[in-house]
């Protein structure tokens, strides 16, 4: 056996690197999915100080050739899942399939029910509230079939501290990654000018503090039988002698009050609400100001705001960044707004949740790593 992680496309090569730090190997890699070596310790480690992946599975079997519903359900039935779930255990059968002979999902998923059902009884199919719900993965790509046990539960950019939810705010993990790119240095001032739900100066702060993201949330794994998930406190306890006090200055801007519960509740939720500054400004303060170190920041676009003048709101962005030459800035969005910066940049390609953005960053910016 071994431990799949997902992770979104553009997020692999970050994602190998969080791996690496916990000093697990990379064993295979492929688009969306890094495979590490299976243990219960590495289970609670990499649920706990996921930053960037969704999912930590349990690969129970990876075989490829499967291309008829009989060699599907041979492999299946080939698992020890008398090891693995019980019979009172409810199960949900997910399925993917991309360039592959067999197609129908709604088949693959009956295939799979039934060939477990049938090494195991037919009585774990009912609804028991006593029993977790194991959730199985079948993805075959090309042919090549996975089975995976979901050890994460509800998927791990999902942080604790964000309770309720507000319009339109950046997911965790891609907040995290921008922040990672932007190679911050903690003991510097670094800047969100449109915070709204302060995702990305909460993700700084847990990363400036080295706080394991998951340190507060519950994972499917606790519940499974098969694996000593004791650890997981173990794990959690190390991960709190790791955490560091210093000093930090992360400011948060935004003009909208109205966000301003929420987000001091979201900070306070994942303990750092006392290092982020909130400031209830508009952007255009800061012409007045020097800027110095470093920003991301994610402006408004017309999914978000339909009434503002976007044109006049990035060329005063423009502006800004023109007259802070020392100020590293990262910018996500998805107005295209090249024509308005007079000096170098970069800009790549990402979606969050479903809508294409660009990430724009200064080019020759100084990288500290
Ligand atoms: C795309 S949202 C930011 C979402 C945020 N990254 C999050 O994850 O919650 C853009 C924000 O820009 C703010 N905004 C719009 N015009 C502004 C201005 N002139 N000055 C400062 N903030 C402004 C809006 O209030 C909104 O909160």
């Amino acid at each position: 056996m071994n431990l799949v992680l997902t992770c979104p496309l553009w997020l692999e090569s970050l994602a190998k690197k969080e791996i690496e730090l916990l000093w697990l190997p990379i064993l295979h890699s492929q688009d969306k999915q890094i495979t590490t070596s299976f243990s219960d310790e590495n289970i609670a480690k990499l649920n706990l100080w996921s930053r960037v992946w969704n999912k930590v599975y349990i690969e129970l079997v990876r075989k490829d050739k499967i291309d008829t519903f009989d060699k599907l359900f041979d492999l299946i039935k080939s698992i020890k899942w008398k090891d693995i779930i019980l019979e009172e255990n409810p199960i949900i059968v997910n399925a993917t399939s991309t360039n592959s002979k067999l197609e129908s999902l709604p088949a693959i998923q009956k295939i799979v029910k039934k060939a477990i059902v049938d090494k195991l009884s037919d009585s774990f199919l009912r609804e028991n509230d006593k029993f977790p719900t194991i959730f199985i993965e079948t993805v075959l790509i090309k042919d090549t079939c996975q089975i995976l046990i979901d050890t994460s539960w509800i998927a791990l950019h999902k942080r604790w501290y964000r309770k309720q939810s507000v319009e339109a705010p950046l997911r965790e993990n891609l907040a995290a990654w921008l922040v990672l790119l932007s190679s911050w240095r903690f003991s510097e001032n670094f800047y969100d000018i449109f915070c709204w739900s302060w995702t990305i100066a909460i993700e700084a702060a847990l990363i400036a503090k080295n706080i394991a993201p998951g340190l507060h949330r519950n994972f499917a794994f606790e519940k499974f039988r098969f694996i000593k998930s004791w650890i997981l406190e173990i794990e959690k306890e190390k991960a709190k002698w790791k955490i560091m006090n210093k000093n930090y200055s992360i400011i948060a801007s935004d003009i909208d009050e109205n966000a301003l519960e929420i987000a001091s509740k979201n900070a306070e939720n994942a303990w750092v609400w006392d290092i982020i500054k909130f400031e209830l400004r508009d952007f255009r303060d800061y012409n007045n100001e020097k800027l110095i170190w470093t920003m991301v920041s994610n402006p408004p676009y017309w999914v978000r705001l339909q009434d503002e003048d976007l044109d006049k709101l990035y060329k005063d962005i423009a502006n800004i960044f023109s007259k802070n030459k020392e100020l590293k800035w990262w910018i996500i969005t998805n107005y295209q707004f090249w024509d308005l910066l007079k000096f170098d940049y970069k800009k790549r390609k990402l979606y969050n949740w479903w809508e294409m953005c660009y990430f724009y960053s200064k080019t020759n910016q100084h990288n500290p790593n």
